[in-house]
């Protein structure tokens, strides 16, 4: 288990490139279970998620090539049930039900555990492939979902907590090849949705919507291979729009869609940040501490919960008094106590963190816990006096390619040390 050492106070400059969205490639890949021609992903950033993705569908019995970026998968043969030992290290690995049921009618995955950001149900998924007529049944910690034949459906994928993105993503897998036309009411919307909905289309799917909170698809007999370039992660972008805020001078980032990220970017204007956008690059000046601000997540196009952590980390050194709400995932504030070893000072309330400003922040050793808050350790070590040890990486490598050197690249000093064991 490495860890980071982030020592503060170096100003960030230069231009880094976005790699291939975490939560675009995972159901993509998913998505090559529905045919069994070639297909090829290219983009495919190089994650650790992307890997156990890659080794469940080995284990399903696709052909899975990985030449650096490129991703080629054939599902000639399959079998329908995901092994426990793999889906176990990620809950994204849901997602292969969908396209499973869409094409052997059954699948059996290991239900998704709990995580550190809260409970992680599937009850929405189910409830849209009981829509196409499929039934399900838990069994020794595995669902398994069944049907006679697909047909067509309308469910209303709305929840407690809003929409459901991979919810949305495993029905429209489902849909794709049910006989008849399925509506997808108060589907999710985000970009990495869209992304999947135009890699089915080139398969040969037909889906309309996506992109709205209603996708209709009619459904169809076969689909065929196709390439695909995975959209460039936002999130990432996100992170290191945030990193140039917390100690850039001047940071650019390269092969990113601002159009993504309008929330974050107009979250940062409001903090006093200068944000300058082209169609695929954006540059942030910083300029000291940021403004207080009142920030809620929200469904795609709103404020986005994996922006979250990495906002407090920045609001945790300045002279006002924010508020950072989490809608869709309440319990999502491991990195607060994390933060408050290096001084800073939050108070946690149902779903709601009062970020008071401090004047300065200590390094110190703390512990990574989901993806996003690990990464706002490292970012808060930034803007940190001394050095601050990040434990547990890996949970970084889940999400981020190169963390490290990428922030080193600019101008960062991040040393990361191999730990035995
Ligand atoms: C996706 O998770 C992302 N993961 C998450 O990013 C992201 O935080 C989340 O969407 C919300 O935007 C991937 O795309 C791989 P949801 P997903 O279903 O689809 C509740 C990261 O950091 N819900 O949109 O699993 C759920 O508990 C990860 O990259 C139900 O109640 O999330 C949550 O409160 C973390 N029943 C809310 O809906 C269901 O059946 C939104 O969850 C499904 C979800």
């Amino acid at each position: 288990m490495d860890k980071i050492l982030v020592h503060g106070g170096h100003k960030l400059n230069g231009t880094i490139r976005i790699s291939g969205s975490k939560n675009s490639a995972l159901p993509i890949l998913a998505a090559a279970l529905l045919t069994k021609e070639p297909v090829t992903i290219h983009h495919v950033p190089d994650l650790s998620d992307i890997h156990y993705m890659l080794q469940i569908l080995a284990s399903l019995g696709c052909e899975v090539e990985r030449a650096s970026g490129t991703v080629t998968i054939r599902a000639e043969k399959i079998i329908t049930e995901a092994p426990y030992e793999i889906v176990r290290k990620m809950r994204a690995s849901v997602c292969v039900l969908g396209p499973l049921l869409g094409r052997e009618k059954e699948a059996t995955v290991s239900l998704p555990g709990g995580c550190v950001i809260g409970d992680r149900p599937i009850d929405l998924h189910l409830k849209g492939f009981q829509a196409l007529g499929a039934a399900h049944r838990i069994d020794a910690g595995n669902v398994k979902v069944f049907a006679g034949e697909l047909k067509g459906g309308v469910v209303n994928l709305r929840g407690k907590f809003g929409p459901t993105v991979l919810g949305t993503d495993n029905v429209m897998m489902a849909a794709v090849l049910a006989d008849g036309v399925t509506v997808i009411e108060s589907a999710a919307a985000e970009p990495e949705v869209v992304d999947l909905a135009n890699f089915l289309n080139a398969m040969g799917a037909k889906i309309e919507g996506a992109g709205t909170r209603r996708i209709i698809i009619e459904g169809v007999k076969e689909l065929h291979g196709a390439e695909h370039e995975v959209i460039p992660d936002r999130i990432e972008a996100g992170t290191y729009l945030v990193a140039g805020a917390i100690a850039g001078e001047k940071v650019t980032l390269k092969r990113v869609r601002p159009e993504h990220l309008e929330a974050v970017t107009e979250q940062l204007r409001s903090a006093g940040y200068q944000i300058e956008t082209s169609d695929s690059s954006m540059t942030i000046h910083g300029n000291g501490e940021p403004k207080s601000l009142q920030i809620t997540t929200e469904p795609y196009p709103g404020f986005p919960t994996d922006m979250q952590a990495q906002m407090c980390a920045l609001l945790a050194k300045n002279s006002g008094i924010s508020v950072v709400t989490d809608t869709i995932f309440p319990q999502r504030f491991m990195h607060v106590s994390e933060l408050k070893r290096m001084g800073a000072d939050i108070e946690l309330n149902n779903g709601t963190a009062i970020v008071k400003g401090v004047e300065r922040l200590g390094g110190a050793p703390v512990m990574a816990s989901d993806l996003r808050a690990s990464a706002a350790l490292v970012l808060a070590g930034l803007h940190a006096d001394g050095v601050t040890e990040v434990n547990r990486v890996y949970h970084i490598d889940r999400g981020y390619e190169l963390i490290d050197d990428k922030l080193n690249q600019l101008g960062a000093h991040i040393e990361r040390v191999k730990v035995k064991g």
